[in-house]
């Protein structure tokens, strides 16, 4: 019997941008609960929601100043207790998003680190003398560009910080720490959430002594600072594993199928690792290949093929087609191709991750230069690495600020919002929504799509076909990725989705077409 979260479809919310409720131009919780009914007539079975903590807001929420709290622009406790308990009510899970690698400066913990050298606290982040020279003890550079160390004057050390500055990592290698964060995971299992997804899981531990990282031979200026150096020995170290497998056995500890995802860039035979080798760790480390994939047939069936073979025995597949980080689906592909790109995100084996506003077509919206937010953009800017055109406000309706807020949004809304928007699609049958909808109930009703073995069938030219099959059920999925017919050949059988609509032409795919189609038993 599968669980929810591999039967299930998972929902990323970006809570700043999901729904307002004071007029602050940001949203919020109670923003988020009023607008679950959308997320159970779309058919999803959890949301994800990215940091809702106390925070200065350097990284919007990625620089925690308490683990055990919401920073009041999202509400309060109660606020949360609420949310939680109106999601179950629906059937929907909860997952919250936790920042291990590094908190905010402004935490208490770090406060007393920096103070004195003396402090018990010092050990709980990593500390270092500088370089014979006075400089940066070694060559790792941020992942925001620039050094990764700080000079602090006070203590006449640097400290390391994978990101901004304003995000000390703390030290996993230190047992006070490493209890104190286990106890932030209790806390919110206690409270009833449903799990995590995990920032950064394979940044946690660096290598004890330090070494420089290798120079990137393939390093570009425009691939941004932190490609200069490949990050051996700064992420993906083998003691990672057993913290992983720790958070494991905390979640395990819980009734009703708690689940760890974990935030993991890397190569597939390394990523594999995080489903615990010695003992189980994240159920799920994120498969990002189709964030990054060129949009091509033979490719992607490569990388699917190289994906479903790596995975260990149990190890439950997942994939994702965007998030709060990466250019969105609509835009990497064109509108036409995000339709045929949700069908392979929801009919691949896996359970699928689908980040806010692209069930409706959402694209990058271009953000003028005196309304930049992120720090990636101001840090490196004009490289096109800044992530404020994937975090535009949701565009629930026509009224004033697409029904995101009463006040002024914190990010521009895109210049399509009075006709690209939840209400508009939700009367379309042939809109996106419609398609996520339609896409989404044939996952529930059909054990071939949501459990099914996977079986490639073709990958020539613009043509990826795969079959999906559960005892006598068998669902064939046929994607044209091009915007020209292709001959295919269904079998005898019926049409459960089109993403062009109507009824599909026998023996061609039209352009941009991809279809769903349940075959007859032979
Ligand atoms: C990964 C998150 O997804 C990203 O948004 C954030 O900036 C970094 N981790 C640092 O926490």
């Amino acid at each position: 019997m599968a669980t929810w979260w591999q039967s299930g479809a998972i929902y990323q919310v970006y809570p700043r941008s999901f729904q307002d409720s004071d007029g602050d131009g940001i949203g919020d919780l109670k923003g988020i609960e009023a607008r679950l009914d959308h997320l159970v007539a779309l058919g999803v079975d959890a949301l994800w929601i990215s940091p809702i903590f106390p925070s200065p807001m350097a990284d919007f929420g990625y620089d925690v100043a308490d683990y055990c709290d919401v920073d009041p622009r999202f509400g309060t406790l109660g606020d949360f207790d609420e949310l939680l308990a109106a999601a179950h009510a629906r059937g929907l899970k909860v997952l919250l998003d936790f920042v291990p690698n590094h908190s905010s400066s402004a935490h208490p913990w770090f406060r007393e680190s920096r103070a004195s050298r003396d402090n018990p606290k010092r050990d709980w982040y990593i500390w270092r003398d500088p370089a014979p020279d006075g400089g940066p003890p070694n060559n790792w550079i941020s992942d925001f560009g620039g050094s990764a160390w700080e000079w602090d004057a006070v203590t006449g050390q640097y400290y390391y910080h994978a990101f901004l500055k304003e995000q000390p990592d703390l030290n996993w290698r230190n047992p006070a720490l490493r209890a104190a964060m286990m106890d932030v995971l209790r806390f919110w299992f206690d409270r009833g959430v449903d799990g995590f997804r995990i920032d950064v899981l394979w940044h946690m531990v660096k290598h004890a002594q330090f070494p420089d990282n290798p120079p990137n031979p393939a390093y570009r200026p425009e691939m941004g600072g932190m490609h200069a150096v490949l990050q051996l020995h700064s992420t993906d170290q083998p003691e990672v594993h057993a913290i992983a497998a720790e958070m494991r056995r905390i979640a395990d500890g819980y009734d009703g199928d708690r689940v760890l995802i974990g935030e993991i860039y890397l190569p597939v035979e390394r990523l594999m690792h995080y489903y615990g080798r010695e003992a189980p760790e994240v159920h799920l480390p994120f498969n990002f290949q189709l964030i990054e994939a060129t949009w091509d047939a033979r490719h992607l069936a490569a990388l699917i093929d190289e994906y479903e073979r790596a995975l260990p025995p149990g190890g439950w597949p997942n994939w994702v087609l965007g998030n709060h980080d990466r250019p969105r689906i609509a835009s990497r592909v064109g509108e036409r191709q995000a339709r045929v790109a949700a069908m392979l995100l929801l009919t691949l084996r896996g359970t699928p991750t689908i980040y806010y506003g692209d069930e409706i077509g959402l694209a990058d919206v271009a953000i003028p230069r005196d309304r930049v937010q992120d720090p990636r953009e101001l840090r490196e800017p004009g490289l096109g690495l800044g992530r404020d055109p994937v975090r535009t406000p949701m565009p629930w309706n026509d009224s004033e600020h697409a029904g995101f807020t009463s006040g002024e949004p914190w990010l521009p809304l895109g210049p399509d919002w009075s006709t690209r928007n939840v209400a508009a699609q939700g009367g379309d049958e042939a809109s996106m929504l419609a398609l996520y909808r339609r896409l989404l109930h044939l996952r529930r009703k059909h054990a071939a799509l949501a459990v099914g073995d996977f079986r490639l069938i073709e990958a020539e030219g613009d043509v990826l076909a795969f079959e999906r099959r559960h005892g006598d059920e068998r669902i064939v999925v046929a994607l044209n990725l091009g915007a020209e017919p292709q001959p295919f050949a269904l079998p005898e059988g019926d049409v459960l989705a089109s993403t062009r609509g109507g009824t599909p032409k026998s023996g061609v795919l039209r352009g941009d077409e991809g279809v769903v189609f349940l075959a007859r038993p032979a």
